[in-house]
């Protein structure tokens, strides 16, 4: 299977999706890399492990829209099976994301429905909460608010810093984003309306 790769920034994710790839627990290939941000650390990453870099910077298109037929052209060209955002950090319109329907994957820093939207971690730390995590979603016009595939929990402890929060999420997004590519690349998984389904091996 062929996946191409959504990033804005250091691409810590992709990093994990690229050695699932590279030592075969993910049966597929991260094909292109495509980056609305220049000179990222996540674009270096892509190279790196042969992957096409592209550099497609929101700045240089007048409207959301033209940008994302812009970004869907380039995508397209690529032939994905699967398109998967990595800390792609821009709101995607209706018709991009029904174009990509049953094949464009997220993943978000909280307990989703929990905290959509942006600084997931202060503000399940500033609510009290002593349960956190992430979730791997699919993507649906509805912002964070796709089916959920697979949540990943951490707790929260009283004297934790932000920023040990933030790696302890992190450290389960790189477990259970690969592991959900790695379904979707066997053929088991699949997206009707709001919910998403995982066959038997
Ligand atoms: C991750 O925390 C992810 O949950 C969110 O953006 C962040 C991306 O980090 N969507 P990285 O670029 O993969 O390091």
């Amino acid at each position: 299977k062929s996946i191409v790769v959504l990033i804005s920034g250091n691409g810590s994710n992709l990093q994990a999706i690229l050695d699932a790839c590279a030592s075969g627990f993910i049966d597929g290939e991260v094909c292109a890399v495509i980056s609305n941000k220049a000179n990222v650390l996540g674009l270096d990453r892509a190279k790196e492990a042969g992957s096409i870099a592209h550099c497609l910077p929101h700045q240089d298109y007048p409207t959301r829209h033209s940008y994302d037929q812009a970004l869907q052209q380039l995508i397209d060209s690529h032939k994905p099976d699967l398109v998967v955002l990595a800390g792609f950090m821009r709101i995607l319109t209706p018709e991009f994301v029904q174009h990509y329907s049953g094949k464009l994957l997220n993943i978000h820093p909280s307990l989703l429905p929990k905290y959509q939207g942006l600084h997931t971690h202060q503000r399940a730390m500033e609510a009290g909460d002593s349960i956190h995590g992430c979730s791997v979603h699919f993507v649906t016009e509805e912002l964070d608010g796709g089916p959920v595939v697979l949540q990943a929990r951490v707790p929260i402890f009283p004297e934790d810093e932000l920023t040990a929060v933030t790696e302890r999420v992190h450290e389960q997004e790189y477990s259970i984003y690969p592991l959900v590519i790695r379904w979707f690349c066997q053929g088991r998984l699949h997206q009707e309306g709001n919910l998403a389904f995982l066959d038997n091996e």
